[in-house]
């Protein structure tokens, strides 16, 4: 890696990102059913029919998984808790040998050294609650908020932050307009109700936290660095609808209480009556935000199909197993772009950036040179906007072992460590070597 702690600030803090269903294996310990497990069950909509009751057996690991980041330097850890694990049923009798888990994660966390970085829902709605719409039913935030005062009694006292939800464009436009994630709608009512729905949620979570006394909250958002595929108005105006989508929508509800027009245009006629009403508590201030990114995203108008008449096209630049765009300076532009025009000296984490790589264990070890590169570039171009003074205060690394990567199940590999899912042998990759060195390990 081509960077070293001491380029950055003193307190600056490296980790490693993890979500609950992607690696604790929702078998074990007597966890509720949640949407990814029935969606996981119809044909077409996950690879190979994969589902996380397995996964990399983290609920068993979860010391020697520890282990790991500690002996690689981390200094955090960011890691969720499961919405369906804690509350079987969504709401009402509470799963303790859940909170027993969790009880023992952060507490292990802090005997390595390791900042607890805690997301609450990084997408298990409970089957119970999806079955009554789950985040188009106009209750959902209370529900959400209830989940957020139990998890929190129990752990908060111990957390060095926590994120509300993670990613809510995913949550809401992936999930009900575009059809890949679990509720695998394709429904422009549902999602509009499911935009406007989580963020509300995230503001009636804001206020149980704080009514808990719980210090650093914030919420976790993915960005695209959106572009026009080709000159011409239509095209930069197909960019600027993705953008509205996908990153100022989330953004600005949070932190204006305002959703930018060029979505209104299409997602108003569907939106809940009276949202209105909402935005002065979806606008609740945080204490940081957390930045999700992965690549950029190249737009063409679509003008003969419905709104929003556009469509993204595969770019020219090198690509991860994923097919996404490795684009670095897209991570720098959106950081910069934070803080100049929506949030000044608001510290910010990425809490995500990472690439997929069909990696293979050969003689024992896994060479992914390509990662090496992904992350050193990423890494610098963090670098670059703290330069140009966006308040950056760590960088996760996602992920700490490959997972379920949802839709893909286990095909797409984007940990520093492989994970072997018949033997659930872990072997660190050499980016997870150098990773470790860079950090003065
Ligand atoms: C993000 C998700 C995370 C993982 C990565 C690759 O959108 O937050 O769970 O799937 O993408």
């Amino acid at each position: 890696m081509d960077f070293k702690r001491s380029d950055f600030p003193e307190d600056f803090l490296f980790g490693a990102a993890t979500a609950a269903y992607q690696i604790e294996g929702s078998a074990h310990g007597a966890a509720g059913s949640c949407h990814w497990d029935s969606f996981a069950r119809v044909p077409g909509n996950v690879i190979g029919a994969e589902d996380g009751r397995r996964a990399c057996d983290h609920y068993l690991y979860w010391a020697a998984d520890l282990d790991l980041l500690r002996a690689a330097g981390m200094d955090a850890y960011r890691f969720s808790t499961s919405w369906a694990r804690v509350l079987p049923e969504g709401r009402g009798p509470v799963n303790t040998e859940a909170l027993d888990f969790y009880d023992r994660l952060v507490d292990g966390m802090l005997e390595r050294g390791l900042r607890p970085f805690h997301t609450i829902y990084h997408w298990e709605m409970p089957s119970a609650l999806a079955d009554l719409g789950g985040w188009t039913n106009p209750d959902v935030h209370n529900w959400f908020a209830d989940f957020t005062q139990v998890i929190t009694r129990r752990i908060g006292d111990r957390v060095h932050a926590t994120a509300t939800i993670n990613e809510p464009w995913c949550v809401a436009y992936l999930s009900h307009f575009l059809g890949h994630h679990a509720p695998g709608l394709r429904d422009i009512r549902a999602t509009a109700r499911a935009m406007h729905h989580v963020l509300k949620a995230h503001g009636a979570a804001m206020e149980v936290l704080r009514a808990e006394g719980q210090e650093n909250c914030g919420i976790v958002l993915n960005f695209e660095a959106d572009e026009p595929a080709e000159d011409g108005p239509d095209h930069a105006a197909a960019a600027a609808r993705q953008d509205a989508i996908m990153n100022r929508w989330f953004l600005e509800g949070i932190t204006r209480g305002s959703y930018p027009e060029e979505a209104l245009e299409g997602l108003e006629p569907h939106l809940p009556a009276g949202w209105q009403d909402d935005m002065a508590a979806i606008s609740r201030p945080i204490d940081w935000l957390g930045v999700n990114y992965y690549t950029r995203g190249l737009m063409l108008a679509a003008p003969d199909t419905a709104w929003p008449a556009m469509e993204p096209v595969p770019g020219p630049l090198p690509r991860t197993q994923m097919g996404w765009e490795v684009y670095p300076k897209g991570l720098e532009d959106t950081l910069t772009r934070l803080s100049r025009d929506y949030i000044g000296a608001l510290p910010v984490y990425v809490t995500e950036n990472g690439m997929a790589w069909d990696d293979r264990v050969t003689g024992g070890a896994v060479h992914d040179p390509a990662r090496i590169s992904f992350i050193s570039e990423h890494v610098r171009a963090t670098r670059n906007a703290i330069d140009t003074g966006t308040n950056v205060r760590g960088f996760f690394y996602w992920s700490l072992l490959d997972n379920y990567e949802w839709a893909f199940g286990y095909e797409k590999r984007f940990g520093i460590v492989h994970v072997d899912y018949e033997t659930m042998t872990r072997t660190p990759k050499t980016s997870y070597h150098e990773f470790a060195k860079a950090l003065g390990q």
